[in-house]
């Protein structure tokens, strides 16, 4: 084991309140394709603009329906990986985790981590943007030829879109405080698998390092976090998080 991954280990067995800041690399051993990585990210192949934004979605909804439909069959198709069951087992071993994520798979949830800020949404969710506001499980092809927008079963309005912040729109203002308050009061900012290139969500780990939290990151590309962390590990979040965690199996 390297000298590195005993000093994240002795940080994380002595942390209290552990922050999880995590991005697509989380997932990315679960085989859900991250948004920036070279070839394999969903925008180094599609256009944002032409498929995650308000715009969009008015403008072609059978397209955007047909982008997230695509993305959800991938989410359906994979599991949660070993960093993720790390996680939840860290906080069922007694620390009082909080997870803040930008992924919109649901993953941190369905492996038991209690305290899950999804500052993007939920991808498995539909919402109603008029009218009611309800919150809905994306059932798989619910209804492939029917209409699109989906008719709202809340209003009977045709207002359905996918419970995800679309490029333009504003993230929760209370899950948003909630985070930058979890940072306040963690003891230890673990960056997990994120490019850190999307505001306001990457400001949290700036805040961690303003505040001079011990700060971890893992990822297998440096970014510009990197340099200024107590410690960067190198590697891929399936395996470093279980080794520095422990890997939860006792
Ligand atoms: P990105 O695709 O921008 O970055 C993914 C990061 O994961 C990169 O830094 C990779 O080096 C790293 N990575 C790849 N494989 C990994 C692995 N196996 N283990 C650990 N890290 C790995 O994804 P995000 O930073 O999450 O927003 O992107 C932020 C936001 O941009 C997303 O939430 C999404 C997107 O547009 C919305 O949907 C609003």
């Amino acid at each position: 084991m390297t000298i590195q991954i005993e000093q994240a280990r002795r940080l994380a067995a002595q942390s209290k309140r552990p922050v999880f800041f995590t991005g697509a690399g989380m997932s990315a051993d679960s085989g859900i394709p991250t948004f920036r990585d070279a070839l394999t990210g969903l925008w180094a192949r599609y256009d944002p603009t032409e498929l995650a934004t308000g715009d969009a979605f008015a403008r072609d909804p059978k397209l955007v329906w047909s982008f997230y439909e695509y993305r959800r069959d991938i989410v359906r198709r994979c599991a949660p990986n070993a960093g993720h069951r790390a996680i939840a087992a860290f906080e069922r071993d007694g620390k009082q985790v909080a997870v803040v994520t930008q992924n919109v798979d649901g993953f941190h949830q369905l492996t038991g981590s209690s305290q899950v800020l999804c500052l993007h949404g939920n991808i498995m969710e539909n919402r109603c943007h008029h009218g009611c506001a309800g919150v809905f499980p994306a059932i798989a092809a619910a209804d492939p030829g029917g209409p699109v927008p989906p008719i709202c079963q809340g209003c009977g309005r045709r207002s359905i879109r996918p419970n995800v912040v679309w490029f333009g729109e504003t993230l929760d203002e209370d899950i948003l405080l909630r985070a930058a308050s979890a940072v306040h009061e963690c003891d230890l900012m673990v960056v997990v698998g994120t490019s850190g290139v999307v505001y306001p969500a990457a400001g949290l780990a700036d805040l961690a390092l303003r505040i001079g939290k011990p700060f971890v990151e893992i990822n297998p590309e440096p970014t510009s976090w990197s340099e200024k962390a107590t410690l960067y590990l190198r590697g891929r979040a399936s395996e470093i998080v279980p080794q520095i965690l422990g890997d939860g199996e006792h």
